[in-house]
């Protein structure tokens, strides 16, 4: 089956990454899955009970796992942008490219840009080799503006489209009155393209839309992929799932029922319970607080019998 995608999202330490591992270990008894967290402060490790790296590692009949190593990703992230670019504009030997990059690094969103671009890989290697991915995520925060991402990036992209066409519109006015414009640095004669198929910039950034638009309709695809909310019982973390969900509704991002994990430590907590059935107009499945230490396969599986988590798994209907 086509390759199916699971967000396990909320706020920190409501008990993702621990559903995230429950909910594989159900899909592996059918389909080829693979667990990935993203969250940069890793556990999914220590939750399998298993020592993971950032390429998948086969950890049970029809189980893989990996954690994304966000430092290697943002190196890489930074490098393909200073190699793309060297490329790009040869000859534009004005550009300080590595002071470009130097600014980049610090840059504000440089850690969403490279989730994004972790993520979007990953969904393409695992294309052909799993049927179910699901993504064990950092707090809802990052998520959510990672998530966003595609849209953005879309809109940025088709934008930036229209201006390169307008440069392309100019040069070629030119050429018509001057004729092909080269020049020659350093011994190597560069020659300004002018047309849409020849230019490289035009064509990487019809690839970058391209890829962005299957990722954000990927996302939006209700038979694809599912969102799967977790929270604790207490208001703060009713208010952050509901502000989750007006981000993901916008996003048009199909969320499944809501996990309200660690239930029943308190007295107030069915009460509870409901008031977030009612505010969030949603089935709401319970897990109960457990006193065992939930570490290794063994432990999850047992966590994981509350609840049937294949409800979250997009197509298919437990
Ligand atoms: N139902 C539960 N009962 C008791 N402890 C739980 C339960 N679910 C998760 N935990 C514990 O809560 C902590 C946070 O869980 P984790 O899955 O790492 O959350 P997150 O990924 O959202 O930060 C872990 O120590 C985990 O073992
Ligand atoms: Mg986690």
């Amino acid at each position: 089956m086509a390759l199916r995608l699971v967000y396990s999202v909320g706020k920190g330490g409501v008990g993702k990454t621990t559903c995230a591992a429950a909910l594989a270990l159900q899909s592996a008894r059918t389909w080829r899955t693979l667990v990935v967290s993203l969250d940069p402060a890793h556990n999914l490790g220590d939750v399998l009970g298993a020592t993971l790296a950032d390429s998948p590692t086969e950890q049970a009949e029809n189980l893989w796992a990996g954690e994304i190593d966000m430092e290697a990703a943002i190196a890489r992230y930074l490098k393909e942008s200073a190699e793309r670019l060297k490329q790009m504009y040869s000859y534009l030997k004005v550009i300080n490219i590595e002071g470009y990059l130097d600014a980049l690094r610090l840059s504000p969103g440089i850690e969403e840009y490279a989730t994004l671009q972790a993520m979007e890989e990953l969904i393409r290697e695992a294309e052909p080799r799993y049927d179910i991915l699901v993504f064990d995520t950092p707090p809802t925060g990052l998520t959510l503006r990672v998530l966003a991402l595609p849209r953005v990036s879309l809109l940025w992209g088709e934008r930036l489209a229209r201006l390169r066409r307008e440069i392309l519109d100019k040069r070629r006015a030119v050429e018509r009155i001057q004729g092909e414009r080269k020049f020659v640095i350093d011994g190597a004669e560069h020659h300004l393209v002018s047309d849409e198929k020849s230019d490289a910039v035009m064509t990487e950034l019809n690839e970058y839309v391209a890829r962005m638009k299957r990722l954000a309709n990927l996302q939006a695809d209700a038979s694809r992929c599912r969102v799967m909310p977790v929270m604790n019982a207490d208001r703060l973390s009713l208010f952050e799932t509901k502000r989750a969900f007006a981000a993901l509704e916008q996003l048009g991002m199909p969320i499944g029922s809501v996990i309200v994990n660690k239930a029943g430590l308190k007295s107030t907590d069915s009460r509870t319970v409901e008031e977030i059935r009612a505010e969030l107009r949603r089935e709401v499945r319970t897990i109960p607080f457990i006193e065992a230490d939930l570490c290794g396969r063994a432990a999850v599986e047992e966590f994981g019998q509350h609840i049937d988590f294949r409800e979250w798994i997009p197509g298919h209907s437990a």
